[in-house]
């Protein structure tokens, strides 16, 4: 076959191409970096490559195994994925050093149901100390072959000769390749070989896992460049103890609602179970005033959190809303909804809020504990025990209907909670089969006033 031979200028910033020379490259404004590109190089490839048809085919005709999904065999993993890991697609896994990335994909390398052969290739560790490391985790490592390089021509002569199905990188930070200098770490290199490695993995079947370290002063931009080129973004965040969060910010084959929850033992990541008890503070009796206790969906899952909050009058003339876990544009405008409809002062008053476990909460069943944990800081009237509340709160005051409502209240008598408020509208019946047992527990109130009445009324 005659190959076309075709000159092209490539940015060696962001892999934009252009038919002739420019100064600067009108993708990302960079000057002075389009390169003459060899004819025969697969960077070519997203122009005129040799074994891409230029027909289109019908959706009938396409192989439905382009598709597939391979299990990592992490089962929480696979939950934040969307259902395990999509062929052809690239995943950046970004977290701050030492929160356990490496140990993650190292797992998850170990357990992936997938006969192909996973490489892993590492510029951080040495072969032996990656050995070390699957000892402690207890893995065989047999089904793993590692790399220890971070030249990219290196890496993808390896490629060519390994040609696995899983790809592991880690990290992207030591990616370099003499095209752009000799330099590792610099935004470009980053780039270049991110795009260059997807490339390979898009054309050949296979998962590619770019591990970022992020570090939380603000040293995102770099891995934050590389957001848009991969069709997954996982970050790894940690709370105070052994827990860690995993969440997908961007996910172009799965929700990004979806949490996956670990703990970090002795001997690796541990899934979370059963992560119903993991945000509450187990209590006897009495509980002090400030604290409310939701039922919040995270993704699929009804998870019930503890939230709690101080209101103490305001050290300057502005009243001050601090929290970590929950939106303070949020908290405010509760605040504010709170103080309107049952005429509370809190607008004089700093407001700090907190979530036990350190769990980041968005989701909007969430607004009426907020509430109720905001009203009884400021009153000092402590919420009855073994109750819980879910519910989104209107600007007007309403209490609004939420998803999935019989799982909350399911999660919550599981835990042996023994009173629910929440929305006082009609939930679609379809959709929530609520069993005698949920009826029973189940105060339906209509609004913020009704819903501080009930919660006053000691059961
Ligand atoms: P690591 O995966 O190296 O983090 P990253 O790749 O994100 O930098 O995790 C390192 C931390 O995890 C380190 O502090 C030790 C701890 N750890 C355990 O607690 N148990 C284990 O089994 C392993 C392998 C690591
Ligand atoms: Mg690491």
């Amino acid at each position: 076959m005659k190959k076309a031979k075709l000159t092209i200028f490539r940015c060696t910033s962001c892999g934009h191409e252009e038919p002739k020379w420019l100064g600067r490259c009108p993708e990302c404004g960079e000057w002075n970096t389009l390169l003459e590109t060899s004819s025969t190089s697969h960077i070519q490839a997203g122009s005129s490559t040799p074994n891409l048809n230029l027909s289109s085919i019908p959706l009938s005709a396409v192989d439905p195994q382009e598709g597939i999904r391979i299990n990592s065999g992490v089962s929480e993993l696979d939950r934040v994925l969307g259902g395990g890991m999509m062929k052809r697609s690239a995943i950046l896994v970004g977290g701050e050093p030492g929160i356990g990335k490496s140990t993650l994909l190292l797992q998850a390398a170990a357990s992936a149901e997938t006969k192909g052969r996973i490489l892993y290739i590492s510029g951080e560790e040495s072969a032996g100390q990656i050995r070390m490391r699957s000892d402690r985790l207890g893995i065989a490592g047999d089904r793993i072959e590692v790399y220890c390089s971070a030249l990219l021509q290196d890496i993808e002569r390896i490629l060519e000769a390994v040609k696995p199905i899983i790809v592991i990188v880690d990290s992207v930070q030591t990616l370099y390749s003499p095209d752009i200098g000799m330099v590792p770490g610099t935004v470009n290199q980053m780039k270049y070989c991110s795009y260059e490695l997807i490339h390979w993995v898009k054309e050949h079947d296979a998962v590619l896992f770019l591990v970022a370290h992020v570090t939380k002063d603000g040293q995102i931009s770099g891995p934050k460049t590389l957001e848009h080129m991969v069709d997954t973004v996982l970050y790894f965040e940690q709370n105070e103890g052994d827990t860690r969060f995993l969440r997908a910010s961007k996910n172009r084959f799965g929700s990004i609602d979806e949490i996956g929850l670990f703990s970090m033992q002795e001997k690796g990541l541990v899934p979370v179970e059963d992560p119903s008890t993991l945000f509450l503070v187990r209590r006897d009796g009495e509980i002090p005033p400030g604290i409310a206790t939701a039922a919040v969906l995270e993704g699929s899952r009804p998870l019930l959190v503890e939230i709690q909050a101080l209101v103490i009058p305001a050290k300057g003339a502005m009243s001050r809303v601090f929290s970590d876990t929950v939106d303070t544009s949020r908290i405010s405008r509760i605040a504010a909804t709170l103080e309107k409809h049952t005429k509370l002062r809190l607008s004089d008053h700093d407001m700090y809020v907190n979530v036990a476990g350190g769990i980041r909460i968005s989701e909007v069943g969430l607004d009426l504990a907020l509430a109720a944990a905001l009203h009884s800081a400021r009153t000092g009237l402590a919420l009855p025990a073994k109750t819980f509340l879910a519910g989104e709160l209107s600007l007007a005051g309403e209490v609004r209907p939420i998803r999935r409502l019989a799982s909350r209240i399911k999660a919550g008598r599981a835990l042996s909670f023994t009173r629910f408020i929440g929305p006082g509208q009609e939930q679609r019946p379809r959709l929530d089969e609520l069993s005698p047992g949920d009826t029973e527990i189940y105060i339906r109130v209509p609004d913020i006033k009704t819903a501080i009445k009930k919660l006053m009324e000691q059961p």
